[in-house]
């Protein structure tokens, strides 16, 4: 959940031409694409008594090449790796006047679609309290063969939007699938209840809600989720936006993370101490979770712009021994996504950020626009949001299973 838009956003030359190394096609490890800006952190280290510091993390951003987005900017050779040799990243679909791309993006495998929410109560979301977000689909073998009819020019594709009944409201988190079906996490919008739904991605898209309360209190506002794959657990933030977005009541819960089994029926709370709690992502093996903290939204550049990372504790599944994990140099870190070795993506104020398994910064799907969140569609295709666009990169990385099916 962000509350920047696009137009918003401009992009910061630190004036430091002189000691930016912008490698050429040939001169990175064997990889060719133009698209690629590498740099040596090391060159920024000092940038004296007359250098222009940044002084708004969501304004001004951290582009001292002044290369025109969408490209990469690679900060250390484990990027390159990810890229793959012939990595590209273009927009897909845009909208300038309707965030219609902000979050719960879903891949599902079985028909190659992604689907996705559009930005729920914030800057040209077109969501308030009195109309509901949209939910809706793109087509990657639409996206293929566009791509191929466009021969290098950019395209344009279609995006259709799923009927849902009235107790989906404000959808701003989803994965899987789960059973077969599309898991989405529901805001609520005013005294309607945030939710956790079941909803089948074949027409008529029938829904189950599975979840509208704890212990008969509302949630304040569910922003986003995960499936545990080894045990099957769902696990869930609930946070503040939906207030300060002016389509949920007063908060009546701390801003926390829930564990739900939808088979037995038990929730429970497994890590609190947050300012406000947002993405969250589970390593491949079940062992370990990240979770965004973006209590920096709303101006106070001391709150966090910081993902955490937990130990899950075997028996229990409580989150233990929280850690730093990295903060963000441009705005805050929203959804956040694994990929098969490891690596941490996240959705921030300059696009997607990479980090390695250790935590180091080591590129950036940069946009010049944020991003809220972003899929894996299989190996080799990210498809992010950015809020008024949706962009394809074809890289070397993959994702992981995200569904659960037993
Ligand atoms: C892309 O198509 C949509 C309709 O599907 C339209 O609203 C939008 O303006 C188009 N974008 C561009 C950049 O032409
Ligand atoms: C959709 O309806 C079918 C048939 O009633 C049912 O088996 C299935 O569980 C439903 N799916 C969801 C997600 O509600
Ligand atoms: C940073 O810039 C954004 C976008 O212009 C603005 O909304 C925000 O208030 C600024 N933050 C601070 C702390 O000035």
């Amino acid at each position: 959940m962000v509350f920047l838009t696009s137009g918003l956003v401009a992009l910061l030359g630190l004036g430091l031409r002189s000691i930016v190394n912008v490698k050429s096609q040939d001169t990175v490890a064997g990889v060719a694409s133009s698209q690629i800006v590498t740099i040596d952190t090391r060159k920024f280290n000092v940038l004296g008594i007359d250098g222009d510091f940044r002084t708004n993390a969501s304004s001004q951003l951290f582009n001292p090449t002044n290369t025109t987005p969408p490209f990469f900017q690679a900060f250390d050779p484990a990027f390159l790796s990810v890229l793959g040799k012939n990595p590209s990243i273009r927009s897909i679909v845009s909208n300038p006047s309707f965030a219609f791309a902000h979050e719960a993006p879903i891949w599902l495998p079985s028909t190659d679609e992604v689907f996705f929410a559009s930005n729920d109560g914030g800057p040209l979301g077109m969501s308030d309290i009195n109309n509901n977000n949209q939910y809706a689909k793109i087509s990657l073998k639409e996206v293929a063969s566009s791509i191929q009819a466009a021969g290098g020019d950019s395209v344009n594709i279609s995006v259709t939007k799923l009927d849902l009944p009235d107790t989906v409201q404000m959808t701003n988190g989803g994965t899987g699938p789960f059973r077969g079906a599309l898991l989405l996490v529901n805001s609520g919008r005013g005294p309607i209840p945030p939710s956790i739904a079941l909803v089948d991605p074949s027409n008529p898209q029938n829904t189950t809600i599975i979840l509208d309360n704890f212990f008969g209190r509302q949630f304040n506002s569910l922003n986003d989720v995960k499936i545990h794959r080894q045990s099957g657990k769902i696990f869930f933030t609930d946070t503040f936006y939906g207030f300060l977005n002016e389509f949920r009541p007063s908060p009546l819960l701390p801003g926390q993370v829930y564990r739900f089994d939808p088979d037995t029926g038990d929730v429970r709370v497994v890590a609190d101490g947050f300012n406000k709690p947002n993405g969250i992502a589970l390593s491949q093996d079940g062992k370990s979770a990240f979770v965004t903290d973006t209590g920096t939204i709303g101006g106070t550049p001391t709150d966090p712009a910081t993902i955490y990372k937990f130990d899950i504790d075997p028996t229990t599944q409580a989150f233990l021994n929280r850690k730093v994990f990295a903060f963000t140099d441009a705005g805050i870190p929203d959804g956040i996504q694994l990929d098969s070795k490891g690596n941490v993506y996240s959705g921030c104020a300059d696009g997607t950020q990479v980090w390695n398994p250790e935590g180091k910064l080591i590129g950036k799907f940069f946009l010049g626009t944020l991003s809220a969140n972003m899929i894996f569609a299989g190996k080799g295709r990210l498809v992010i949001m950015g809020e008024t666009s949706i962009f394809f990169a074809e890289i070397a990385a993959e994702g992981f299973d995200l569904s659960f099916e037993s």
